[in-house]
């Protein structure tokens, strides 16, 4: 049977989309270099499904050795996820971002050429739209110039997969995934950051740890009924199961054009202030935090209109971001060894 290439697979969501793959019966082969994640992973995956799938130490910037990998396994279909992912690290190292998210994804779609893969399923980012002109976001919404070198590397992988499912046999997803948030219900798997936490949800369970002894609120002046920014938190598991279906979608061919485009988010803006105090309710902590001043380059505003994933995809969240956060919680504690 062939297989299905999830690229980035023991990172945060690719390692839950890995368990939701093998939970609907597929085999699962995972490249990953390790720049971002722990081998260990696997272990937490085989916990859950029982299976250890197959694991290549890859790093796909070695055109060489993607190829040798596509010469000796048959595969059916590609979920990429292999990509670095940090926002401010992207403005003080363009290069390493181009390289890394630009050229690993051309020689995956060399590969899917040479050995006609026709499913391609590619991890974008609801950052490809700025800021939002109205609200909820829809996929036609305006691409406008990208905020950071991260945002464009996003945006031209999009315009890569356009151009390349015009005149071949290829046809590909993107999903533009909201904010991710949380961990499986086991916490087997979860987010694993290195270093300083850049994004809120984790920063938020460290600082109940104990880890960090505050959070700094970026800004209580925006335009918003508490000041603070929002953002459509989804559940990591309800987007993991969101590429099972979008896989699907494909090997069905049910998809209606060779490029498609969904926005993966629960359609519901939660503030920074609501996130924390939902964290509070859920953990029974109070959170030290305190208001600083606006980061640069943060959007105001966004949440998902979710109809064409609903109506297209036929994919909804399950999860709200009470129960996201609660199971971050739980994850975050697991790791720390704390109850
Ligand atoms: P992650 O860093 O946890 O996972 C990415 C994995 O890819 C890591 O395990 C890393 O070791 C691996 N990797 C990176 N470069 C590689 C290379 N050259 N060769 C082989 N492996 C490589 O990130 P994540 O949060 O799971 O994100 C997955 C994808 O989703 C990324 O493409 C990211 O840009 C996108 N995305 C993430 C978010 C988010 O907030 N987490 C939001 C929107 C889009
Ligand atoms: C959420 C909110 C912060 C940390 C980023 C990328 C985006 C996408 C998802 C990949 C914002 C506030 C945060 C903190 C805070 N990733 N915040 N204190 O910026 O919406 O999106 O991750 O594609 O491209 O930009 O997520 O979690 O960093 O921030 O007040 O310590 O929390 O200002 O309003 P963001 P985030």
């Amino acid at each position: 049977m062939a297989k299905i290439l999830v690229t980035g697979g023991l990172g945060y969501i690719g390692s839950h989309t890995v368990v939701a793959l093998q939970e609907k019966g597929f085999e699962v082969v995972i490249i990953d270099n390790l720049s971002n994640s722990e081998e260990s992973v696997l272990h937490g995956i085989e916990k859950i499904s029982g299976i250890r799938p197959q694991f290549e130490n890859i790093d796909l910037r070695k055109k060489e050795l993607v190829q040798q990998f596509f010469a000796e396994n048959p595969i059916e279909g590609i979920i990429h996820f292999a990509a670095s992912k940090a926002v401010g690290e992207s403005v003080e190292n363009p290069l390493l971002y181009y390289e890394n998210n630009i050229n690993t994804l051309v020689y995956l779609l060399q590969e899917c050429e040479k050995h006609s893969i026709q499913n391609f399923i590619f991890s974008s980012s609801c950052t490809v739209y700025g800021e939002p002109d109205q609200l909820p976001i829809t996929e036609d919404a305006p691409v406008k110039k990208a905020i950071s070198p991260y945002g464009n590397t996003k945006q031209i992988n999009e315009e890569i997969l356009y151009d390349t499912c015009a005149v071949g046999n290829l046809q590909a997803i993107s999903l533009r995934y909201f904010n991710p948030i949380g961990a499986h219900p086991s916490a087997e798997i979860g987010e694993l950051p290195k270093g300083t936490p850049q994004n809120l949800v984790p920063f938020i369970t460290q600082t109940g740890a104990g880890l960090r002894a505050e959070l700094s609120v970026f800004g209580d002046d925006y335009p918003t009924p508490d000041g603070s920014c929002i953002r459509d938190y989804i559940h990591v598991v309800d987007l993991a199961q969101a590429h099972v279906v979008a896989l699907q979608r494909l090997l069905d061919n049910k998809n209606t054009s060779s490029y498609e485009v969904f926005n993966l988010g629960t359609g519901k803006g939660s503030s920074v202030l609501e996130v924390i105090h939902a964290f509070e309710k859920v953990s029974g902590k109070k959170l030290n935090y305190k208001i600083v001043p606006r980061r640069p380059g943060d959007v105001i505003s966004v949440y998902a209109n979710t109809s064409k994933a609903d109506e297209v995809l036929g994919w909804k969240t399950k999860y709200s971001m009470e129960e996201a956060l609660q199971s971050a919680w739980k994850w975050e504690k697991k790791v720390r060894g704390l109850d």
